[in-house]
């Protein structure tokens, strides 16, 4: 990662900077992203959090779920990610089995992913259950963001993508798991479609940031797949999303001008010669 914390750079942003925008209430901007260019125009645009998110399987590879992408793969995108970067944090999610099997194996992952891709944190989708490993791996150095709600690694368990949170014992449970993330020492945890009112009580709850995703207008931050706001991924289109661009449509658009001028000989024309 690039140095920016000297001279005149932008200021970088660090755990300490996201946890006094929640005391001073100032929202917290989170996007995710996948490669280099996408992640240097997104920390131009002044994003605080850049989330490589393991939806690069869905969005990046093409994948039905979140479910096959590997700890070498999160690896690679973020080593591209972190090369982008002058001023936001950047965050790795931790995939599928990089740390369920236990919390020794999980912590070594999390420090693998630090030690090779200079990222500033990992998260983990999960509450209560994985406390001791958000402890250790805090102790460590390593900041931790969690995820709670509609946590895509357990969406066989689930069953579908239904809104979390609804009945009230797992209302509860959600406001419990904060609260048990918050004492393991992570600075903030993503709430993914939740209702409102419960993202309120979480907020609320807790003294770290919550970064929603379809949970609501209380939360400290919002993040969004970067595909989906730039109109890239048009496989489904769940209404937490605002699409602020029409991009598969540009494409499509400008390739098949490309196309037609190339079959017309229209391209390259003499001047765009040696
Ligand atoms: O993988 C991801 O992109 C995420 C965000 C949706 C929070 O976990």
């Amino acid at each position: 990662m690039k140095n920016s914390s000297a001279g005149s750079g932008p200021k970088r942003i660090t755990t300490r900077v996201i946890a006094s925008m929640k005391q001073d209430k100032k929202k917290i901007a989170c996007l995710t992203a996948y490669d280099y260019l996408t992640a240097r125009l997104l920390d131009q645009s002044g994003v605080d959090l850049i989330l490589v998110g393991d939806s690069l399987g869905m969005v990046f590879q093409g994948h039905e779920t979140t479910l096959p992408v590997t700890l070498d793969e999160m690896i690679y995108h973020s080593k591209t990610v972190v090369r982008g970067v002058d001023r936001a944090m950047v965050i790795v999610d931790m995939p599928f089995m990089s740390y369920q099997a236990n919390d020794e194996e999980g912590f070594r992952n999390a420090g693998r992913v630090m030690k090779e891709t200079g990222a500033g944190g990992v998260k983990f989708e999960g509450g209560a259950r994985i406390a001791d490993l958000v402890r250790i791996t805090t102790r460590a150095g390593i900041p931790v963001m969690g995820h709670l709600g509609l946590t895509p690694q357990s969406i066989h368990q689930f069953g579908g993508y239904q809104p979390r949170g609804v009945l009230s014992d797992e209302a509860k449970r959600i406001v419990d798991d904060a609260k048990a993330l918050e004492e393991a020492g992570a600075f903030a945890v993503v709430l993914e479609k939740i209702p409102s009112r419960l993202a309120a009580k979480v907020t609320k709850a807790v003294g770290i940031p919550t970064i929603g995703i379809g949970a609501g207008v209380h939360c400290d931050g919002q993040v969004l797949v970067i595909s989906d706001l730039l109109g890239l991924y048009e496989d489904f289109h769940p209404r937490f999303v605002r699409r602020y661009a029409q991009l598969a449509e540009t494409i499509r658009g400008s390739v098949g001008s490309y196309v037609k001028d190339v079959k017309e000989e229209k391209f390259p024309s003499i001047e765009e010669g040696y």
